[in-house]
Formats: structure tokens, sequence, C-alpha cells
């Protein structure tokens, strides 16, 4: 029989333990304060920033909204951005993704403060994580490491198959698993005889962007799978990355779709708003 990982519990977890320092901060007369700026009205983004503030009311983060019209010109942004910089009384800044398609998003993400950069996203940070200097860290493959470490998965020496190498998710991941002393394989849409290196995974970490694209047949029998994808099917269902149904029998744990990964990339992003803000300088050394 296989675990699910529970990463709403997880989530929920890191959560209390993060209400709980920003408690003692504030006790001391320090408060962090995170400003999450949204470009236009994406429905799924409003979703998504409406979830930060509620974390950060339930931690005791004060969260400064910027909600600006679709015509934003990159320029008006730019020029927030470097506001918010300049604000002693910000400690991070969060800049809400996709942008419209007239703002550069590369422009707008190099010009955040490294030292303010909750998402991780800014190439200092990137950089930081990959020589293994303190910066913050992507959210989402935070995440993954604390579901994995929370539920007593040891990455150490274990084979780690990452299936998507994007810049948020995949590359970090493999660097992150690396860190952890995991062996690393990153693999992607023009990887060859994808199968037969998915089942060579201890630990299988999917973030390929394509509904219940991994099966049964890419599985190694008593491997952990992570899912890392979300998508709404025809009838209004989420499922992840992953063909949970086909695959969870062959696994000994598994993250279903939703309440796996999803809730811990807010959670990591807490983290981040606690540890720049407590400290005044990055830091990735995770719980
Ligand atoms: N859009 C989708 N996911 C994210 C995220 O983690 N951070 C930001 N800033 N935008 C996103």
């Amino acid at each position: 029989m296989y675990q699910i990982i529970d990463g709403k519990k997880i989530s929920q977890q890191i959560k209390d333990e993060l209400k709980e320092k920003v408690a003692a901060l504030k006790a001391q007369g320090k408060t962090i304060t995170l400003a999450v700026i949204q470009v236009g009205s994406d429905p799924a983004s409003g979703v998504y920033v409406g979830n930060k503030k509620k974390a950060c009311a339930y931690i005791g983060i004060e969260s400064r909204a910027y909600e600006l019209p679709e015509e934003t010109t990159q320029e008006e942004l730019l020029q927030l951005v470097a506001q918010l910089n300049a604000d002693e009384t910000v400690g991070g800044i969060l800049v809400q993704l996709p942008l419209p398609g007239h703002i550069s998003e590369d422009k707008v993400l190099l010009a955040i403060d490294p030292k303010k950069d909750v998402d991780g996203f800014h190439p200092v940070n990137v950089g930081n994580l990959s020589i293994g200097r303190p910066g913050f860290v992507s959210c989402t493959p935070a995440g993954v490491i604390q579901l994995l470490k929370r539920s007593g998965i040891e990455i150490q020496g274990k084979e780690c198959v990452v299936l998507g190498r994007s810049n948020i998710v995949g590359k970090p991941m493999a660097m992150l698993l690396l860190r952890e002393n995991g062996t690393v394989t990153v693999c992607h849409s023009r990887t060859k005889n994808l199968k037969e290196i998915t089942k060579r995974a201890d630990i299988l970490v999917v973030a390929v962007g394509k509904p219940k694209f991994v099966t049964g047949d890419y599985v190694k029998e008593g491997a952990v799978v992570i899912d890392v994808g979300i998508h709404r099917n025809a009838d209004n269902r989420l499922c992840g990355d992953v063909d949970f149904d086909s695959v969870a029998p062959h696994t000994s744990a598994i993250t279903p779709v939703p309440g796996g990964v999803g809730p811990m990339t807010v959670a990591m992003l807490m983290y981040n708003c606690v540890e720049g803000g407590a400290k005044n300088a990055c830091n990735q050394r995770i719980l």
C-alpha cells in the first residue's frame, strides 16, 4: 500500500511554525511586510494572489496589494518596483506572473532587489542556489523538498529524476535535490527513451505541464512520485501531470492533486518572507 503525501497537512504545519515566529518578532517590535503586485485581471492569478494574501493574514504578515490595470506600462511597473525596493518598510516584493504581453517579465524580475525577491526568480538568487550560497529559493521546488523531508523520505544517495526543465521548477528542483546529495537526472520534451530514465528513479518529480502525462509504465515499483502539475479537465476537475490511478499502485508514496505540492508553494513563500524579514538577508536554510 502506498502513502499519500499530504501537502495540506504539511503546509499547515509550516504556516503554524511561521505564525509563532512572526508573533515572537512582533513582540520585539518587528513587522514583516510583503508587497504583492498584480497587473490585469487573469482569473487564475486572482486566485493565487488571494491565497497568498490569506496566508499572510493567517501568519501575521502585513500584505500590501497593488492591483494595477491591464494597460499599465512597463515603465510604470518598473517605477513601482523601484519605489518598493527603496521602501525600508517592505521586506518582500512579489510580481504575479504572467504579466500582460506588452511587459517584459524578464526586465521586471531583474528589477526586483534580490534581497526582497521572495519568489527566488532573480538571477542572483538562482546563481546563489546553484553554487550553494545563501539566497531565496523558488517556492515550489523548496516545497517539494519539505514534502519529502517531512514525510521521512531520504534523498541522499537516491536516484532522483526531474521531468521538466523550467526556470521556476525543473532547474531549481534539480539543484535542491543535488544539494540534498541525490543523484540527479533532468529529462525534458526532447529526451530520448524517456521511460527508461524515469523508471530508474527512486524519487520522480514531474513538472511537464501536460495533464496525466505520466502513467504507470513510467515508474519503478516502490518509487516516490511527486506531481507538480495542476490542470483543470473538461468537467472542471483538477488533475496533475501524473495519472494518479494508474501510477499510485506502483509507488511507495505519491502526492495527490489537489492537496499535494500546490499548498506548499504558498507555505514556502511565507517562509521566504519570514526568513528574509527576520534576518534582513537572504537565507535558504530551509526550516
Ligand atoms: N505565477 C504562477 N506561479 C507563480 C509564482 O510562484 N510566483 C509568481 N510571482 N507568479 C506565479
